[in-house]
C-alpha cells in the first residue's frame, strides 16, 4: 500500500453504490441492518466503523473519539445497493426466506428493500455444484460477460446518480481453484477471458469488471478471486484497493482469539478438533466436497500461522487440526460449532478446553460487510491501492503481498488496522511501550 498523507484524502461527501454479487443471507442481513439503523429500529452492533473508538496520543490526553468521527467515512444514508444473483427474488423476498431477521422488522423496512432486485448473474455450475438458477447472463465469452457486468455497474451508477462505488463478493463459495498461468498477468488473464479459459471463475469476472473501473473490491468468500497477480496488478494500475478473503465470523473468529492466548502463555497443543452444523444455503453449497475444500483450506491455515510449529516445535510440532462442516437443514442460519482442544502445560500435563458457539452466521457477517464498504471507500479516497493488509482483521484468510506470512492474531490485526488509520490521519501510531509514564 502506498504511503499517503492526511492532506490528500478526498472528501467523504457524495452517494456511494454498494455492489453485491450474491443476494443471499449475508447481503440481505447487511442491507436490512443499514435500513433499520437509519430508521432507528436497531443498533449497528459489531461494526467497528459505527461503534468502535480509537485512542489517540498519550494515555493522559484522554482522546478516544469514535472511529467515524476521526476518519472521514461515508454516511449510512449515502449508501445505495445493487446486487446480482442467479435467483430473481428481491431483497425483501430473500430475507423472508432466509429466516435471519425477524419478520416484523423485515415488514417495517419493506418499502426500502423490495425494489432491490438482482441483475442476472454470471454463473457457472462447475464452480458451485449444489446450486443452480435461471437468472443468468449468457454470452459467447467470459470477456463479454465481464463487459455485461460492467454495463450493469455503469447503468446503476447513472440511474442512482452515484459518486463512488464499492464491490463486496457475497456469493456462494466456489470450488477450490489453483493459481495457474492464466492468473499470472493482466495480459494472460484478458486473453483467458476472450478464450473462455476454464480456470477463470465467475467471481473473477465480477472482480475484473469492478477493478478495471477503479472500484474497490473485497472478497467475503474463500475463493481465490482477486488474490491472483493479474487482478492485484490491475488494482495497482487502476488505483484501486482490494481485500479478502472469507469473512472472519463464528468459529474462526474464536480460534483467532483463543489460539494467540494459549500461545502467549506457552501452552502446548496436541490437537484441535472443530465441528460445525449449519443449515442455510451456504451450508448446502459447502456440502459439496469441492466447495468445502476451499473453505477447509481457509479455516485450516489459521492455527498453523498463529502457532508457528516450526518456531515452537516443542509445543505445536504434532498438532492435529481437524475441521468438519456438516449441513443440517433444521438449524438454518443458526450455526453451532463445537471445539475441543487437547492442550498441555508444565511438565507436559494434559488438559482440555472445550467451547460451544451458538451463533447467527449472517448477524456476525453483516457488520463486516458494512465496515469493509466504508473502509475500502475511505482507502480509495486516501490514495491506497492494491492489497489492503490492514483489513486482515475482517478475514479468515487474509490477502498479503507475495512472500509474506499472513497475520491471523485478531489483536495484532486490530492494532494494525487502528495504526493504519492513525497513520493516514496524521496521528502517531501506538507502540504500547509506555515507559514515558514512569520517567
Ligand atoms: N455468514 C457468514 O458468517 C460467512 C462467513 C464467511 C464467509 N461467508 C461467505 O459469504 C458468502 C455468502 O454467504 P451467505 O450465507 O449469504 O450465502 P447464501 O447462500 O445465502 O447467499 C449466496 C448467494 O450467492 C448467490 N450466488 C452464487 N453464485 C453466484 C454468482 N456467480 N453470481 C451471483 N450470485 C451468486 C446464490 O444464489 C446465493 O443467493 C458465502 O460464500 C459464504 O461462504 C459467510
Amino acid at each position: 500500500m502506498a504511503a499517503v498523507s492526511k492532506s490528500v484524502i478526498k472528501s467523504a461527501t457524495g452517494r456511494v453504490g454498494v455492489l453485491l454479487p450474491g443476494l443471499g443471507a449475508v447481503s440481505t442481513t447487511f442491507i436490512i441492518g443499514v435500513k433499520a439503523v437509519l430508521r432507528g429500529l436497531g443498533q449497528p452492533i459489531g461494526s467497528l466503523t459505527q461503534m468502535g473508538t480509537i485512542r489517540l496520543g498519550k494515555r493522559t490526553e484522554n482522546r478516544r473519539p469514535l472511529i467515524q468521527e476521526f476518519v472521514p467515512l461515508a454516511k449510512l444514508e449515502e449508501l445505495h445497493f445493487g446486487a446480482w444473483d442467479i435467483f430473481p427474488q428481491s431483497c425483501y423476498e430473500v430475507a423472508k426466506n432466509s429466516s435471519v431477521i425477524f419478520k416484523e422488522l423485515i415488514e417495517e423496512v419493506k418499502e426500502d428493500i423490495d425494489a432491490i432486485r438482482p441483475w442476472p448473474a454470471v454463473f457457472d455450475n462447475s464452480f458451485v455444484k449444489n446450486l443452480d438458477g435461471e437468472h443468468k447472463k449468457s454470452a459467447k465469452s467470459k470477456w463479454d460477460l465481464a463487459r455485461m457486468v460492467g454495463e450493469d455497474i455503469d447503468r446503476f451508477k447513472q440511474e442512482k446518480n452515484l459518486d463512488r462505488l464499492v464491490m463486496v463478493w457475497c456469493g456462494s463459495t466456489e470450488v477450490l481453484t489453483q493459481r495457474q498461468a492464466v492468473h499470472e498477468s493482466i495480459a494472460a488473464f484478458e486473453k483467458g477471458l476472450r478464450e473462455n479459459h476454464p480456470a477463470i471463475a465467475p467471481s473473477m469476472i465480477y472482480a475484473y469488471a469492478a477493478i478495471k473501473r477503479g472500484i474497490p473490491y473485497a472478497n467475503g468468500a474463500p475463493n481465490l478471486t482477486a488474490d491472483i497477480p493479474a487482478l492485484i496488478e490491475l488494482a495497482k494500475e487502476h488505483q484501486t484497493p482490494v481485500a479478502g478473503k472469507d469473512f472472519k465470523t463464528g468459529q474462526t473468529l474464536m480460534k483467532t482469539v483463543i489460539a494467540p492466548g494459549l500461545k502467549s502463555r506457552l501452552l502446548g497443543i496436541h490437537g484441535w478438533f472443530s465441528s460445525n452444523i449449519l443449515g442455510n444455503r451456504d451450508g448446502e453449497v459447502l456440502d459439496d466436497p469441492d466447495s468445502f475444500k476451499t473453505k477447509e483450506e481457509s479455516k485450516l491455515g489459521v492455527l498453523e500461522h498463529i502457532l508457528e510449529p516450526q518456531v515452537n516445535p516443542k509445543l505445536y510440532k504434532d498438532l492435529y487440526h481437524k475441521v468438519r462442516i456438516n449441513y443440517y437443514p433444521p438449524r438454518g442460519d443458526n450455526k453451532e460449532s463445537w471445539d475441543n482442544i487437547d492442550l498441555f502445560g508444565w511438565l507436559g500435563y494434559n488438559m482440555q478446553l472445550k467451547f460451544n458457539f451458538l451463533c447467527k452466521d449472517s448477524i456476525l457477517a453483516a457488520p463486516i460487510v458494512l465496515d469493509l464498504v466504508l473502509l475500502l471507500d475511505f482507502a480509495k479516497r486516501a490514495g491506497m491501492r492494491g492489497i489492503q493488509e490492514w483489513l486482515s482483521f475482517f478475514f479468515k484468510s487474509p490477502m498479503v503481498a507475495e512472500g509474506l506470512k499472513p497475520e491471523h492474531d485478531l489483536f495484532i490485526q486490530q492494532m494494525k488496522l487502528k495504526n493504519t488509520l492513525r497513520h493516514l490521519m496524521g496521528e502517531t501510531p501506538l507502540t504500547h511501550l509506555g515507559l514515558e509514564y514512569y520517567d
